[in-house]
């Protein structure tokens, strides 16, 4: 009830946000996967449906309570997280992708639990990966697609990267995180980045990660109005 007579931002807006890692099994009890903690995504989740949105947060495993007034969906594999979020945008207005999806993932998964060989102590192991679909690329280039905003987590020529990466998923919108500073971005509690669009490159300094949240949600409301009209 509340989200019908919010004056948000993004009142009555389908907004889907992907958070946290993706888990890419190599046998029953080891995968492969990242630092992401998911704490982002959940922030901007939170901050969307504050704003006024009917949020659908796509979650990888993280350790994190579900916002208020947010259908948390989780999923474990990238495979299942792109499923997801071809799922879930069908019918949304927004799609950010927060989410440190695994690039590669074992291109078989062991059925049962590898086991060392006893009498070779000295032999090395090795897993053989396969890229992962790309997810925001995916949505993006749906044909009924909803407004799309990607994350960079870049070092070195950070900016330079995120315009290519923006360019090349055809997103609306790109995060750009400098993730060689380890005060911010994945495990922190803090977070610096650029918003880049086609004719914007907004830098909004270091705050914290619910702070930015509250300042992407509304900068990502404002740019996804301009592209209505
Ligand atoms: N992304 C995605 N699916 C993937 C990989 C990335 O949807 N399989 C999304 C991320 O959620 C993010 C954006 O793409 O919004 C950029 O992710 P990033 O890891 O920075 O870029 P990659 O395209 O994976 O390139 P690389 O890691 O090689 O720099
Ligand atoms: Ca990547």
């Amino acid at each position: 009830l509340a989200e019908q007579f919010s004056t948000g931002a993004l009142a009555g807006r389908n907004v889907v946000i992907t958070a946290g890692p993706t888990q890419e099994a190599i046998d029953p009890v080891r995968y492969i996967s990242n630092h992401s903690s998911g704490k982002m995504g959940f922030a901007l989740a939170k901050a969307a449906a504050e704003a006024g949105a009917s949020v659908r947060l796509i979650s990888g495993p993280v350790h994190l309570p579900t916002p208020d007034r947010v259908e948390r969906i989780d999923v474990t594999s990238a495979r299942d997280m792109h499923a997801a979020a071809m799922q879930q945008t069908s019918d949304s207005d927004i799609f950010i992708s927060c989410a440190a999806v695994a690039d590669f993932r074992p291109e078989t998964v062991a059925e049962i639990k590898i086991k060392k060989d006893p009498d070779s102590p000295n032999e090395g192991m090795t897993v053989s990966l396969v890229r992962n679909p790309d997810i925001v690329a995916s949505v993006a280039a749906k044909e009924d697609r909803p407004f799309v905003v990607g994350f960079a987590a870049e070092t070195g020529n950070v900016i330079e990267y995120a315009k290519d990466k923006r360019k090349r998923k055809n997103l609306d919108l790109i995060v750009a995180n400098d993730v060689s500073d380890t005060s911010i971005g994945f495990n922190s509690d803090d977070n610096a980045v650029t918003l880049i669009g086609a004719d914007i490159e907004e830098p909004l300094p270091k705050c914290s990660k619910r702070q930015l949240a509250g300042q992407l949600i509304e900068m990502i409301a404002q740019f996804y109005s301009q592209s209505q009209e």
